[in-house]
């Protein structure tokens, strides 16, 4: 799952993952795990995150391979923020070559930055299960805290505003531009509008899915 922050992804991947039965995979909750357990890989993440800028490749990339070396993940994964400069890409792609494996679908949402600002000023994240919702347009029944597991809702702290228009920067500068690389390499590309209802684009995402398995 592609796409600048606030597009969307974290919300489509977990329900998608779900019902495909491969795990969701995001390096950013993987991140923010390290952080919370205040580890050594954890200690030097979360000033980049707080800073809204991407963390290094190597480490990235050390993370992101431990992930995958867990046995769920030996029959696919759905991908989460992973790849977002161009080495990243070169690695996964030169990963799953080795292992003779292929990418299904590159879903890439999109939407207008003002959107994705809006979206993520109002972010709440469950502390607990990463759950999202959104004071103003998808507020959890009760404030504060989350629907599906109790757990005690918080504002991430790169969803400042100003932080949030510093990753949408990074992810112009260095992640987007991966976009050409997926198409020389013939990985399937599908590019879907973010703009509208939840349920109206899963459902757009559900078609690229299919279309892409067709
Ligand atoms: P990460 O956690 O991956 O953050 P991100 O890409 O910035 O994406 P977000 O989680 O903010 O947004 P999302 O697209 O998942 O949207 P969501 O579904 O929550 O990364 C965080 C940081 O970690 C990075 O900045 C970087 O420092 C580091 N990092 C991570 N991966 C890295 C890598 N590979 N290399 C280097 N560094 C890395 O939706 C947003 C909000 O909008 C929610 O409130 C949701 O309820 C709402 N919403 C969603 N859809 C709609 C809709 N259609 N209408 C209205 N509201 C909606």
């Amino acid at each position: 799952m592609f796409g600048p922050p606030g597009v969307g992804k974290g919300t489509h991947s977990r329900r998608l993952a779900a019902e495909i039965g491969v795990p969701h995979v995001s390096t950013g909750e993987l991140l923010r795990k390290s952080i919370q357990e205040g580890s050594e890989l954890g200690r030097i993440a979360e000033e980049y995150v707080g800073r809204g800028e991407l963390v290094s490749d190597d480490l990235m990339v050390q993370i992101l391979e431990t992930r995958l070396d867990q046995p769920d993940a030996k029959e696919g994964y759905l991908l989460d923020g992973f790849p977002r400069t161009i080495p990243q890409a070169q690695v996964l792609h030169a990963k799953l070559r080795e292992a003779d494996k292929r990418m299904d679908a590159v879903l890439s949402l999109d939407a207008p930055v003002e959107v994705l600002v809006g979206r993520l000023a109002g972010r709440a994240t469950c502390r607990q299960c990463q759950a999202t919702y959104n004071h103003a347009l998808y507020p959890p029944k009760q404030t504060g805290v989350c629907d599906l597991c109790g757990g005690v809702l918080l504002q991430r702290v790169d969803d400042a505003e100003k932080t949030v228009r510093r990753r949408i920067e990074e992810y112009q500068a260095k992640t987007r531009p991966i976009l050409d690389f997926f198409r020389q390499e013939h990985w399937p590309v599908q590019l879907v509008s973010s703009v509208g209802e939840i349920e109206e684009i899963y459902k757009r995402l559900k078609n690229a899915v299919d279309a892409g398995a067709n």
